[in-house]
């Protein structure tokens, strides 16, 4: 891990701005709030997991520290990841605060939607703008093979109840495998149509080493994915953005938007603009290399105060790399797994 090292601010007091070597501008940040989940996803989890203890983990004081640092910087969209955000105790106190912060347009969520049943409508109420809820089957046996232990009613209920709690928009996430659900692309697709609601269909990356599977014999192509559902419906291209990895296409007629998120097919990493932050407070430059820098180390150094974090902020930029280079034989590949590094 490297140190945080002090540069030269790159930006004013006034216009503060986070950015990189390659002149991308970081505005958005992805905040793991806990590695732990109720679920087991065979492509994130390995079945037998360790997850750690309470004090190498931020409280919710250093979480929210660390949110305002970024939107002093200039960020603009912070997403709560985990593992499962939700799993986390308190979870709703820290997204009141974080939701306060001067400067932040967007507050987003991304969860398993095990949970939403009981949280979609206080969510809704202490600032999240829009949510995106992972289901990969619409089959109950099929969804507990991919996630090992869910339960796919409590994902319906929840995906229910996150349509009744009226958030700005719902997207569901799908991440297609060969051999698991490749013949449930256009049933997970009519369902978000019926519902009204956007889905995004998700290569599997390679990040540690999946237990059940290999996952170079699992990857499905997102070309694939949207020649099965141009079978049914035209397709045609938008440039509506959410600031995330997704290139989204239209169906005429319906409200649904289809995204497709192919960092293995079509590497988007050009217009990469956002960072993780783990909870174990290192913050993460790319989800697919290991460059990192230790910001809970600030946190928990009596010499050091709220500058030097953003000074520590600052001086990370330039060590975000170019891009990632998944299933590339000739580059090292991420070993961490997906709830570490917060998806
Ligand atoms: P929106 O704000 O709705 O666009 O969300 P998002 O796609 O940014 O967030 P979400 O948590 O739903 O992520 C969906 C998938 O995209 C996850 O598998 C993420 O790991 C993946 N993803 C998000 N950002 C990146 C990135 O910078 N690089 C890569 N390779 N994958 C990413
Ligand atoms: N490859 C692609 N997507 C993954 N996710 C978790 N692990 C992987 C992986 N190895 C997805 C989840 C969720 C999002 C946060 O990350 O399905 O939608
Ligand atoms: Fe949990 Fe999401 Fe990982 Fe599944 S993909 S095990 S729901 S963190």
């Amino acid at each position: 891990m490297n140190s945080p090292l002090k540069s030269p601010l790159k930006s004013t007091a006034q216009t503060p701005e986070l950015v990189d070597k390659f002149g991308r501008r970081v505005d958005y940040i992805r905040l793991s709030v806990t590695d732990r989940c109720d679920f087991r996803c065979v492509y994130c989890m390995t079945e037998e997991m360790t997850f750690l203890p309470r004090n190498q983990i931020l409280s919710l004081e250093e979480l929210l520290q660390v949110a305002r640092a970024f939107t002093e910087l200039g960020v603009k969209k912070i997403r709560l990841t985990g593992g499962e955000p939700l799993v986390r105790g308190d979870i709703l106190s820290l997204i009141q605060n974080i939701g306060q912060l001067p400067g932040l347009e967007e507050l987003l969520l991304t969860t398993n939607g095990a949970q939403l049943g009981k949280y979609a409508a206080p969510l809704r109420a202490a600032g999240v703008n829009r949510v995106n809820i992972s289901i990969d089957s619409l089959d109950a046996e099929r969804f507990k093979r991919i996630s090992r232990v869910g339960k796919l009613e409590s994902v319906l209920a929840g995906i229910e109840a996150a349509r009744e709690a009226g958030f700005d928009r719902i997207r569901l996430n799908s991440v297609i495998l060969r051999g698991y659900n490749e013949d449930e692309v256009l049933k997970l697709t009519d369902f978000a149509i019926e519902r009204g609601i956007d889905i995004a269909f998700i290569e599997e990356m390679p990040l540690g080493e999946a237990s059940d599977h290999n996952r170079e014999d699992t990857t499905c192509s997102n070309d694939w994915v949207r020649s099965v559902i141009e079978e049914k419906y035209e397709l045609i291209n938008s440039t509506e953005k959410t600031a995330g990895p997704s290139r989204y296409v239209q169906i005429p007629g319906q409200q649904s938007r289809i995204g497709f998120i192919s960092p293995v097919t079509h590497n988007f990493c050009e217009d990469c603009n956002r960072v993780r932050v783990t909870v174990e407070g290192r913050l993460l430059l790319c989800l697919g290399n290991e460059h990192s820098v230790d910001l809970r180390a600030i946190l928990r150094d009596e010499n050091c105060d709220h500058e030097d974090l953003k000074q520590a902020i600052i001086a990370a930029m330039d060590l975000k790399p170019e891009r990632h280079y998944f299933y590339d034989r000739d580059h090292a590949q991420p070993v961490r797994l997906m709830n570490m590094t917060g998806g």
